[in-house]
């Protein structure tokens, strides 16, 4: 059985290299980054700790039991001083969000990064044929895809798609509908407005479930230039290599366990449900299975193969997923140099680096995005991966793993190859020099709030949860 395994396997990675050097030379087949171009809130946006404190506290639906469970959330979320939050929240109105509120905090991400990312590449609004403007939680009308033609008055051939309610791993997923628009149109270019809406989301009930959503969540937001012009390879930044969408959706676990709902009070929010970790370690390992396969070389990936075909004949007796087991036996680092993950939260980062066996300098993008910039949620990648480019990490031929994990429940992933040196300071080029920090432990919360974690212990809570992923 061991054996015809094996064989079919070898056989499988050699028709594939055939496949992949058969269409090597289809450009239409190619996706390029040509610039990516992340949203740095104003200053008046800045959310310290102490912000964050009375934000909390302004909720006066929140008993003392809710406030230590909060502050211990925050302490242990990895997050720093210099997040940024929507303006409607900071002024005080997250209970009565406004339609302009709302569309002012898009327009600030949308418009400013896309200014940027035209004034950089000098390509014009008028070049672009395909737009996807990817914002989960809000839908005015006329569609936010509008308002980005409207504002840059583009082309009215221009093929425009605006998807919703994708969560974290959105931004891969516009990529993937990028790349597949890419095989049917020819040298085109594309744009994807990535960002997430929270000030008109904010959770003002006291269910822990779901105020748990509200500690680390941060406005922010990326946009990115993509063609499939063979011409305009020398001015990439980074090629696709693969990419892979594994969605859960089928399975009421794991459909149920990131919802947006309204609790018995009917204050709307996020619920994150316990089968969280089931479902994201389930999402992963399946994601893994058809990732690695197109990534390592034939004797790492034999080791991985033997490794899960053990596990699975220990699996008989059963026991549950983990995320942990998803990397058993796997060489990520054969295939991959860079490991940008989507920075959710700490557990998140820890769980999928525990996975994988990556070690601190290989989280640090990710763990320093978190600390900066928050969950941006499907903006999040692009910060870890500015990161890496500001600190010079980037060089020609590199390749980037990305992953992202969403309600659905869904596990994204793919693999960027570096087309060129890349050392561009962008969002990070500021305060790149204090990083990485000593030690991430060191958070400001922890400082003020520590005793938190002393005397909060007995209460169940949610954050164990997450630090098992
Ligand atoms: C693809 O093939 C064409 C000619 O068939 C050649 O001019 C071009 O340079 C090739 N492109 C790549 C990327 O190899
Ligand atoms: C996308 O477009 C549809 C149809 O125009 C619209 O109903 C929906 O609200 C839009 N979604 C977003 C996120 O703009
Ligand atoms: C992008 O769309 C996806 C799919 O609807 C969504 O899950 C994701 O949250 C969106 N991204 C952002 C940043 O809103
Ligand atoms: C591809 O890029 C080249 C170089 O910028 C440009 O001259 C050409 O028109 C582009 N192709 C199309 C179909 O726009
Ligand atoms: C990150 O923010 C998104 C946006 O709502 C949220 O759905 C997700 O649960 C957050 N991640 C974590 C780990 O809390």
């Amino acid at each position: 059985m061991m054996i015809f395994l094996l064989l079919l396997f070898l056989f499988s990675c050699i028709t594939f290299n055939l496949c992949k050097i058969a269409l090597r030379n289809r450009s239409h087949s190619c996706c390029y980054m040509l610039h990516y171009e992340c949203y740095k809130g104003t200053e008046d946006r800045k959310l310290d700790t102490k912000t964050c404190a009375e934000l909390l506290m302004r909720n006066k639906n929140l008993g003392l039991q809710e406030y230590r469970f909060l502050l211990q959330a925050i302490v242990n979320s990895g997050i720093g001083e210099e997040t940024y939050g929507p303006r409607n929240i900071l002024e005080g109105r997250e209970a009565t969000p406004t339609l302009s509120d709302s569309l002012s905090e898009i327009d600030d991400i949308a418009f400013d990064t896309l200014d940027a990312l035209f004034a950089k590449t000098g390509i014009s609004p008028r070049d672009i044929d395909i737009l996807v403007v990817n914002i989960s939680l809000f839908s005015p009308a006329p569609s936010l895809t509008s308002r980005v033609v409207n504002r840059y008055k583009m082309r009215e051939d221009i093929k425009t798609f605006n998807i919703s309610g994708m969560g974290c791993s959105a931004s891969i997923i516009a990529v993937d509908l990028v790349q597949q628009l890419f095989k049917i149109h020819d040298e085109v270019l594309a744009i994807v407005v990535s960002s997430e809406s929270i000030g008109p989301n904010w959770y003002c009930g006291k269910e822990r479930s779901m105020i748990l959503a509200n500690c680390l969540f941060r406005s922010g937001g990326c946009s990115m230039l993509l063609t499939n012009n063979g011409s305009l390879k020398g001015k990439a930044v980074m090629k696709l290599n693969q990419l892979v969408r594994t969605h859960l959706g089928g399975e009421d676990d794991a459909y149920n366990c990131c919802i947006q709902m309204e609790d018995k009070v009917g204050h709307a929010g996020f619920l994150l449900r316990k089968g969280l970790t089931k479902a994201a370690a389930v999402a992963f390992t399946l994601n893994l299975r058809v990732l690695v396969p197109k990534i390592l070389p034939v004797k790492d990936l034999l080791l991985y193969v033997i490794h899960s075909y053990g596990r699975k004949k220990a699996k008989v007796g059963g026991g549950a997923p983990s995320a942990e087991a998803a990397g058993e036996g796997l060489n990520m680092k054969a295939g991959v140099e860079h490991f940008c993950i989507h920075p959710g939260g700490r557990a998140v980062i820890d769980g999928v680096g525990k996975s994988l066996g990556l070690d601190d300098y290989d989280l640090e993008p990710s763990r320093m995005a978190l600390h900066r910039f928050g969950n941006t949620s499907a903006g999040g990648l692009w910060y870890v991966l500015g990161y890496m480019e500001a600190k010079k990490r980037l060089k020609r031929g590199d390749r980037i793993f990305m992953i992202g994990f969403g309600a659905g429940f869904k596990c994204n992933t793919c693999v960027w190859e570096v087309t060129r040196d890349l050392a561009d300071g962008n969002v990070w080029e500021d305060c790149i020099d204090s990083y990485p920090l000593p030690t991430i432990n060191v958070s400001p919360f922890l400082k003020k709030f520590s005793w938190i974690n002393d005397e909060g212990r007995t209460d169940v809570d949610l954050t164990s949860a997450f630090n098992k992923v």
